[in-house]
């Protein structure tokens, strides 16, 4: 079974304190979730490969380590996974992106595949799928789905809430994937709403409604 582990940081609990904020407006949402999404990423890359390389220090040469392993891709679900795709950039700016379009029918709260376009060694790569909501698990499901059909299969899922109905459903999708999330919230309401969460991470990112 892949990992649960809910990063909470003094400063990640913080910061998702100000995004939580009804009255947090959109250019400080997008920059705090920036600022959680990097420094979430710097623990979900905890065990990325090493090597040794053989360098020259201005002193003396030494064996030091460097990454090895797997290139990176980083995957938004369309559209609010958008927000959390530079945070990660900062600390691996090699990675490819990746986006995988999702729409929930809003009556039925379906999620429908609409856009894939993904980076052609997607299956040689360590996949971080990003989206800040992790709510019924449809969306996440429907894309993990998408990215294994495209032989993808190292798959980490990064997100800043999620509910515990998420979490069992994605868990029992694809219990191969670790999930990272910056908080475990109380349960579903009847709309699909994390609660209490932080509204619809999409228009609060974007100031659209
Ligand atoms: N998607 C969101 O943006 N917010 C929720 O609470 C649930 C799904």
């Amino acid at each position: 079974m892949g990992k649960f582990q809910v990063m909470d940081h003094p400063l990640i609990q913080h910061k998702l304190t100000i995004i939580r904020d009804k009255n947090c407006g959109t250019k400080v949402f997008r920059e705090v979730v920036d600022e959680i999404t990097m420094l979430m990423a710097y623990d979900v890359a905890r065990d990325m490969p090493l090597k040794d390389v053989e360098i020259e220090t201005p002193i003396a040469k030494t064996t030091s380590k460097t990454l090895a392993g797997k290139k990176v891709a980083i995957v938004p679900i369309l559209r609010a996974g958008i927000g959390m795709v530079d945070g990660i950039m900062k600390l691996i700016p090699a990675a490819k992106v990746g986006h995988i379009g999702m729409y929930r029918d809003e009556k039925t709260l379906e999620p429908h595949e609409y856009f894939v376009k993904l980076p052609a060694d997607i299956n040689q790569r360590q996949i971080f799928v990003v989206d800040p909501m992790l709510a019924t698990g449809g969306s996440s499901i429907m894309a993990i789905d998408a990215l294994k059909k495209r032989g993808a299969s190292n798959i980490k899922f990064v997100c800043l809430v999620a509910a515990p109905e998420g979490v069992k459903a994605l868990r029992a999708k694809h219990p191969d994937v670790d999930i990272y999330t910056a908080a475990l919230d109380d349960h579903l309401n009847e709309n699909g709403y994390i609660v209490p969460g932080l509204g619809d991470a999409g228009d609060r990112l974007f100031g659209t409604k």
